[in-house]
């Protein structure tokens, strides 16, 4: 009896110590979510709020040229002290008094750490920017929690570490936070999710890792979200299709694996789409076709297999489509090579295309870029891509294409690079390519082309490279300049 009275009375002992306790624990370090808003925001007079920009300023150091070495010259007023903005509030007794709501230091120089920096004395504050300041080191202070009226926080380009405090969740006026360019390491907290102001999460080129915390797909305020260039692992979380206001998500350079989620073809929205530079597999999904605003959809350097979807012919919005070092099969679909009459650059080189040369490529006048080197495919060019007046650049190498060049090559005034060699074309260079007078690369070695080098040619100033030597005949005065990889 006795003895199990010991462990209750124990307990009690706790857990009213705990509960006292944990205010001031909740205050102090804001580490839980569940902090009260306002708990920090008593008693913190312009004065104190000034003693901690000053106190803060004490322990680092910054740029001579800076003005932040005249902070606290003019006395404690810091309203005027460079990069420092004020408000009014409604003070407790009625009147209206001045709080410090901006701190604006990008590119100030500042070396040292965040440590001495009291942000619970600082509750008004709505905009904090120390981006830029290569020597401002060290780890985010848990303390940031107490910035509950927080809207903006830019920490990008300082050379911060450590993990990104849970107690960002108690952020929840958090519009914006750019910590991109740090060398902040461990997870993506979970507690991100509660922020559900957010409308942009920049994250990019840290070393962060583990997965995507699924999380984040309840940010219904979600515009730009970028977690590209770290080490994050696991699949995309199908979540991320929750976002629907989402316009911009870069994934890329990172360790993630899996296939694209299918669901992720429900944001409307969206307008970016970067997943290059992972170890994704699977098939693309044909829902992305759906994606009537999207303009760039990159996906390049991964693992994807299957076919590409005839459906991407319904992404009108499309400027550019990266799909190159990957696995993909079968044939460009006629929709996709015929309808995105908006895309600049369309690249599919390095899988196993098979195939022929669309004759559709012919439509898309606006193109600039079409690489479809390093695959499958037969056939012979298209007349109809003489049609592609904005072409700069036909990079098509590296397949078994056969045939003669097309004398419509020859419209392409815009014509920078012919990269056709290794492959199966024959015949001689059409007279007609004289007119290309930008072209700079020609590289048509190891074909089966026969005859003169048209004298045409000889107009084509900026010509460096034609072939390797002794390909083809010389037809004109120039010396040829053998090419360095041939
Ligand atoms: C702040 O600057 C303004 C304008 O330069 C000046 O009139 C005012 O006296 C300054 N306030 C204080 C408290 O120094
Ligand atoms: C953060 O600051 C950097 C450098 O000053 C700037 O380039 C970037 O656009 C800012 N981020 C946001 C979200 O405004
Ligand atoms: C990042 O942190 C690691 C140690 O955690 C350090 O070795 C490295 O130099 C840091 N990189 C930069 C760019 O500061
Ligand atoms: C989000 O907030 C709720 C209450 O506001 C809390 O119960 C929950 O633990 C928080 N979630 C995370 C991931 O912090
Ligand atoms: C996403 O939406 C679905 C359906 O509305 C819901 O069941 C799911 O819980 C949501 N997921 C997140 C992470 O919000
Ligand atoms: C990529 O994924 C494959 C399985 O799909 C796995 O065998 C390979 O180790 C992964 N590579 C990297 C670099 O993670
Ligand atoms: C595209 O959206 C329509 C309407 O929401 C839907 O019926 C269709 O299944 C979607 N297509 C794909 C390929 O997911
Ligand atoms: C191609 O575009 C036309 C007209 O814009 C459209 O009707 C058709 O559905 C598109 N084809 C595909 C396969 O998306
Ligand atoms: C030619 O393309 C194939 C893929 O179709 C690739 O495996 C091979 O390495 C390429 N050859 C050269 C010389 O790049
Ligand atoms: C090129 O475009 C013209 C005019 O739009 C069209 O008449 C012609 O058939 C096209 N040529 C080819 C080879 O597709
Ligand atoms: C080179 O261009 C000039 C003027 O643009 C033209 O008169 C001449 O015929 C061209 N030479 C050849 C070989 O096509």
């Amino acid at each position: 009896m006795a003895n199990s009275m010991v462990p209750t009375l124990l307990h009690r002992l706790v857990l009213v110590l705990l509960l006292l306790l944990l205010p001031v624990l909740n205050s102090g370090q804001a580490e839980g979510c569940a902090t009260p808003a306002a708990a920090a925001r008593r008693g913190t007079s312009l004065r104190s709020q000034a003693g901690a920009l000053l106190h803060w300023k004490s322990s680092v150091k910054y740029s001579s040229k800076h003005q932040l070495g005249t902070w606290g010259d003019d006395g404690m007023y810091p309203c005027n002290w460079t990069g420092i903005t004020c408000g009014d509030t409604l003070s407790r007794r009625g009147t209206m008094g001045k709080v410090i709501t901006g701190i604006s230091l990008d590119g100030a120089g500042i070396a040292g750490r965040l440590d001495k920096l009291r942000f619970q004395s600082l509750p008004y504050l709505v905009n904090l920017d120390l981006s830029d300041n290569y020597h401002l080191s060290g780890a985010i202070p848990p303390g940031i929690g107490s910035l509950s009226m927080l809207s903006t926080l830019n920490f990008s380009g300082d050379q911060l570490s450590g993990h990104i405090p849970a107690s960002f969740c108690n952020l929840g006026q958090l519009t914006g936070m750019d910590l991109s360019s740090n060398n902040l390491t461990g997870q993506i907290p979970p507690a991100l999710g509660n922020l559900s102001r957010l409308g942009f999460l920049y994250l990019r080129g840290n070393r962060l890792s583990g997965n995507i915390p699924w999380h984040l797909g309840q940010l219904q305020n979600m515009r730009e979200m970028d977690l590209s260039l770290n080490d994050i692992s696991g699949h995309v979380p199908s979540a991320l299709a929750n976002l629907t206001n989402l316009n911009y998500l870069d994934l890329s350079d990172n360790r993630l694996s899996g296939p694209i989620p299918k669901e992720l073809g429900h944001i409307q929205t969206l307008q970016v789409l970067h997943l290059e530079k992972n170890n994704l597999s699977g098939t693309i999904p044909p829902s992305l076709g759906n994606l009537t605003v999207l303009t760039y959809l990159t996906a390049y350097r991964n693992q994807y297999t299957g076919t590409i979807p005839a459906e991407f012919g319904m992404l009108s919005s499309l400027i550019s489509l990266d799909l190159s070092d990957n696995h993909l099969t079968g044939p460009v679909p006629y929709s996709v090579a015929g309808n995105l009459t908006s895309v600049t650059y369309f690249s599919l080189f390095g899988n196993h295309i098979t195939g022929s040369i669309p004759h559709e490529f012919g439509n898309l006048v606006n193109l600039e870029t079409l690489a479809l080197s390093d695959n499958l495919i037969v056939g012979s060019v298209p007349s109809s891509i003489g049609n592609m007046s904005s072409l700069k650049q036909l990079i098509i190498h590296n397949n078994s294409i056969s045939g003669e060049l097309p004398t419509e090559l020859g419209n392409l005034v815009n014509l920078e690079y012919l990269m056709s060699y290794e492959n199966q074309l024959s015949g001689s260079i059409p007279p007609s390519y004289g007119k290309l007078v930008k072209m700079t690369q020609m590289r048509l070695f190891n074909n089966q082309l026969s005859g003169p080098v048209p004298p045409a040619l000889s107009n084509l100033t900026n010509l460096v490279v034609i072939a390797q030597p002794g390909s083809l005949t010389h037809g004109f005065g120039r010396p040829w300049v053998p090419d360095p990889n041939g």
